[in-house]
């Protein structure tokens, strides 16, 4: 298996630097979930599906030299990015396995936090997941998830009927490579069923114009995911260059508005 071929979104350059703009645009409300769920100096955190390691050079930052962030990810171009990032930043605190999260064992250790964000969209089996992270949290720890809650929710006012049926063919080919879009929706049976009690819930939209930073998250995706779509045979170029169109009317329009994919965050804790 090709663990970066295989992977939905890709693990490319173009979608190394989408995942940092993500981050920058939705770090002013982690760093507050964080916050709030208790995450402080000597914590200690697990990454799960660290991607380029965004969160966990932020997190590793935050628990300082008496913490640690254990980060779990399957593509080695991820992994090395997260390596540099550490190196860049002098950070010694962060412990980095590169496994599959589907197939391999997680790493065991005193967690006091475990932190997931747009991951459990995108394995094959979330409940084998939720499983396995109840396995290594122990009792107390605090499990924490950012993963879309309605990805439909997801529109342009005015409409724009073309962003619409790209947004389907997100839905679609997430769902045929394995995944679910809509990955918190499951979660609350998943925590249940495997020992966790749901402490908050609270779903994450925002309503957004073209000048707001929030606009180019979604933009960004629109960009980089049209020649996915064309790579995988899903669209032709001609519907790529009606969405673009759309999108780039949308953004030359002061008055136009965005509703954001719907992310549910939940906090849970390991009885
Ligand atoms: C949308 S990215 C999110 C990355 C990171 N959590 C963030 O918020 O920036 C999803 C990540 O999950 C990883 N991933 C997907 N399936 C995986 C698996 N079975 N095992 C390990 N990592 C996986 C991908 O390689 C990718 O880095």
């Amino acid at each position: 298996m090709n663990r970066e071929r295989d992977y939905v979104l890709g693990t490319h350059d173009e979608e190394l630097a989408r995942l940092g703009l993500q981050h920058r645009v939705w770090r002013p409300v982690v760093l507050d979930c964080w916050k709030k769920a208790g995450i402080t100096v000597g914590s200690r955190v697990l990454d799960v599906g660290a991607g380029p390691g965004y969160a966990a050079v932020d997190l590793a930052e935050i628990v300082g030299s008496t913490g640690e962030v254990v980060a779990l990810e399957r593509s080695s171009k991820f992994v090395r990015a997260t390596e540099e990032a550490c190196r860049a930043r002098s950070l010694t605190n962060v412990k980095i396995h590169e496994l599959d999260l589907m197939t391999d064992d997680l790493p065991k250790q005193d967690y006091d936090f475990s932190w997931c964000r747009w991951v459990v969209s995108f394995v094959s089996d979330p409940s084998l997941l939720i499983k396995k992270l109840a396995g290594v949290l122990q009792k107390g720890s605090v499990a924490i998830f950012h993963e879309y809650g309605h990805y439909e929710t997801w529109h342009f006012l005015p409409r724009l009927t073309n962003q619409e049926r790209f947004r389907e063919h997100v839905i679609q080919t997430w769902r045929q490579s394995g995944g679910e879009p809509d990955g918190a929706a499951g979660l609350p049976a998943l925590l249940s069923a495997n020992g966790f009690a749901i402490r908050s819930a609270t779903p994450h939209i925002f309503c957004v114009g073209p000048g707001d930073y929030m606009w180019q998250w979604p933009a960004t995706f629109i960009e980089i995911y049209l020649p996915r779509l064309i790579e995988m045979g899903r669209i032709d170029q001609k519907f790529a260059d009606k969405v673009r169109a759309d999108l780039t009317s949308a953004e030359k329009n002061p008055n136009a508005l965005m509703i954001t994919p719907l992310v549910l965050e939940i906090v849970a804790e390991k009885l």
